[in-house]
């Protein structure tokens, strides 16, 4: 299949952004690129190790030549985006602009109970600050988005599915003939 459009899946950390974007690439045949991977890959160095270096700031002002970059890529990429990414609001107009903008919502505490290993990141410190941090952003993801797909109790296929339905109804993903 081919996608005209770039495609940024956004949320709080522990939404599946990566696990969606990989099989979504796998089923449909498209580029998925993890916009974390890339930063760590490209700045030789963990994102906590950047934390621990430079803070939150240091980040997003990588995270946001990093946006810039990877949404002026010709070909258009499926992009599992950190769940800071909105906190910049120059990535929301980028994202927006340049491609479609899907948020998988997830409540703290389903999250938590994802992610396995917590001390990769660096914002994820307990469950109140992870319900408090998840609380405020979500208004933000929802108006960022074009659409939302809620997570809650479904599994990768489940949401992929629905991203792929979306997708086609839109015109954004097509058949490779048309
Ligand atoms: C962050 C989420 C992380 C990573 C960094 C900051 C956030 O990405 O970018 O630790 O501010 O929510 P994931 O959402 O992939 O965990």
């Amino acid at each position: 299949m081919s996608l005209k459009r770039h495609v940024f899946l956004i949320g709080f950390m522990g939404a599946g952004k990566s696990s969606v974007a990989r099989r979504f690439a796998r089923t449909c045949g498209v580029s998925a690129l993890d916009v974390d991977t890339y930063i760590e890959r490209s700045q030789g160095k963990s994102v906590s190790e950047i934390f621990a270096e430079g803070g939150e700031r240091l980040f997003r002002e990588i995270e946001a030549a990093t946006m810039e970059d990877l949404s002026n890529k010709p070909d258009p990429f499926v992009y599992s985006c950190g769940g800071g990414v909105v906190t910049t609001p120059q990535n929301i107009d980028v994202m927006r602009e340049r491609g479609v903008v899907i948020h998988l919502s997830v409540d703290a505490d389903e999250a938590a109970a994802r992610i396995s290993d917590k001390s990769s990141r660096p914002l994820f410190n307990d469950i109140d600050a992870a319900r408090g941090l998840c609380g405020q952003r979500k208004p933000i993801y929802e108006q960022a988005a074009h659409f939302t797909i809620d997570t809650k109790g479904k599994n990768v296929s489940e949401i992929v599915r629905e991203l792929i339905a979306y997708l086609k109804r839109e015109g954004i993903l097509c058949q490779q003939h048309e």
